[in-house]
């Protein structure tokens, strides 16, 4: 049992890390849950705090990527990638070293990687001499934390410290690639664009074969998950559907007619996916807490962009109904 607290002292955040440890730190894309990856002990002091299963890997981060090579090894095109795509959204499956304990990689030889962007975050790992192995701060399975005050939510009394970095910038978790034999193989969308990378590389993204599946949890099929059943679909037949039940809708920009317009939830306005992403996680916590409402129901989002990671972790919140 811990007195969490919410701050913005680094200071205190390198001493807790230095002593083993956990943190609950700012990113770019979501709040991550941080403890040295060197030390196996405090890595394991992040499952507990998260109830997550061993058998999850987790992302290591660092502040360079001359840090990057000395956990794991790249080859030529991963390292142009990290060139020109980090820090940023962006998460790599490199060839691990042995420095890595097996805890942080679940057993396998390929380690995650990433330089998170928030300066909060990097002036932190550059004050530290080893990498912060971080999953996303939330209870496994509920939707990930974009504020420090989303994380005490789920965390309180598991965890000593929060670093205050305000509302993540891009809000849905890292895009997680692997090379191999020079294709680019695409482990989870994400809050970088899976175009961008293709038009880095002039390579057309793919998906990882059947047995190549991590039994990880970002692939798990319910993930991401409100407590309130989500449905993603067609408004006007699912509005139809469940027309006994009280609804809030989560739509990108349309208003609809036959729902009051206080439970529509639009996401940008201005049809914007970035802005929607931004928006999609927080919503769906705020419906939620509000604690009035039977289902959620989710327009589909335009398979692009980013807007390939909202479709994604919609589906993945959704609750499987029986009807
Ligand atoms: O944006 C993000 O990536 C955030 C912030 C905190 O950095 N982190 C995050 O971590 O989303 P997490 O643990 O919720 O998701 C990490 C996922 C795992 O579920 C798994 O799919 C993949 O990364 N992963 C990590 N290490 C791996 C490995 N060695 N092999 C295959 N997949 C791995
Ligand atoms: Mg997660």
């Amino acid at each position: 049992m811990f007195n969490t607290h919410i701050g913005t002292d680094i200071e205190f955040a390198k001493q807790l890390l230095i002593s083993g440890d956990v943190v609950a730190v700012p990113t770019e894309t979501v709040y991550g849950l941080a403890a040295n990856a060197l030390d196996a002990g405090a890595v394991a002091k992040i499952f507990e705090a998260k109830n997550r299963p061993f058998f999850n890997p987790l992302i290591i981060h660092t502040h360079s990527i001359e840090e990057i090579a000395k956990y794991a090894e790249f080859d030529n095109l991963s390292l142009l990638i990290a060139q020109k795509l980090m820090p940023g959204p962006l998460t790599l499956l490199l060839k691990k070293k042995s420095v890595i304990p097996d805890i942080v990689t679940a057993g396998s030889d390929k380690v995650a990687v990433r330089i998170p962007n928030h300066p909060l975050l990097l002036s932190l790992l550059k004050s530290i001499n080893f990498p912060l192995a971080a999953p996303s701060a939330n209870a496994f399975g509920y939707v990930s934390p974009v504020t420090a005050e989303h994380v005490f939510q789920g965390l309180q009394n598991k965890i000593p410290y929060i670093i205050d970095g305000g509302n993540s910038a891009v809000g849905l978790e890292s895009t997680i690639i692997e090379i191999e034999n020079e294709s680019i193989i695409l482990h989870r969308s994400g809050g970088l664009a899976i175009e961008t990378i293709e038009a880095f590389t002039t390579k057309k993204a793919i998906k990882p074969t059947q047995q190549k599946l991590p039994k990880t949890s970002g692939q798990l099929k319910s993930h991401y998950a409100t407590a309130t059943p989500l449905i993603q679909g067609n408004i006007t037949e699912l509005l139809h559907n469940y027309a006994s039940k009280k609804i809030a809708l989560i739509t990108y920009s349309n208003i609809y007619k036959n729902i009051p317009e206080e439970d529509q939830f639009v996401l940008s306005r201005i049809r914007d996916l970035k802005e929607a992403a931004k928006n999609l996680f927080s919503t769906m916590r705020t419906l939620d807490e509000q604690n009035k409402y039977e289902i959620i129901i989710a327009e589909f989002f335009p398979n692009e962009g980013l807007g390939i990671a909202i479709n994604d972790r919609l589906q993945r919140a959704q609750f499987i109904h029986k009807h």
